[in-house]
């Protein structure tokens, strides 16, 4: 079933100017970039999406992090689009991600990890509505 799933390029990867070799290799998994913005999240919205991590010791940092410098928010379209950007991006942390996965290839960290994606078909619904009206979105 052709899905669509919600990306961010973190700032980890616009601030080293490699959004154009991670799009490389999103495309060459076969996922169709079907709407893309880049955006700075403010506090707010950095602290919004990522709520579910509200109670863990990570979260000042990662909000901090999040907003330290311009994303990329993109809407990716393919057949099982979910696990398909997920199996590209590789393992949360870059020293368990497989060989080829984005993570593997360019993050610098677990914080820095250059990368997120949705984890499920209802979260994707959610994150790209936080960010894309439907017209924005060019299948
Ligand atoms: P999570 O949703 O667990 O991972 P993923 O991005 O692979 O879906 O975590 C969200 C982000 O939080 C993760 O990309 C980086 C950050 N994070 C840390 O900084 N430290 C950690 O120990 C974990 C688990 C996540």
């Amino acid at each position: 079933m052709t899905e669509r799933t919600f990306s961010i390029l973190k700032p980890d990867a616009t601030r080293r100017n490699i959004t154009g070799k991670i799009n490389a290799v999103i495309e060459e998994a076969g996922l169709r970039i079907v709407a893309q913005r880049r955006v700075h999240l403010t506090d707010a919205q950095a602290k919004k999406f990522y709520e579910v991590h509200a109670e863990r010791p990570f979260y000042g940092e990662l909000v901090a992090q999040m907003t330290a410098e311009p994303v990329v928010v993109q809407v990716l379209e393919a057949e099982g689009a979910v696990a398909k950007y997920r199996e590209v991006m590789g393992a949360t942390n870059p020293d368990n991600a497989a060989e080829g996965t984005i993570r593997k290839l360019f993050a610098l960290s677990i914080g820095e990890n250059s990368v997120h994606g949705s984890d499920s078909l209802e979260n994707a619904g959610i994150e790209i509505a936080q960010f894309f009206k439907d017209e924005d979105i060019v299948g």
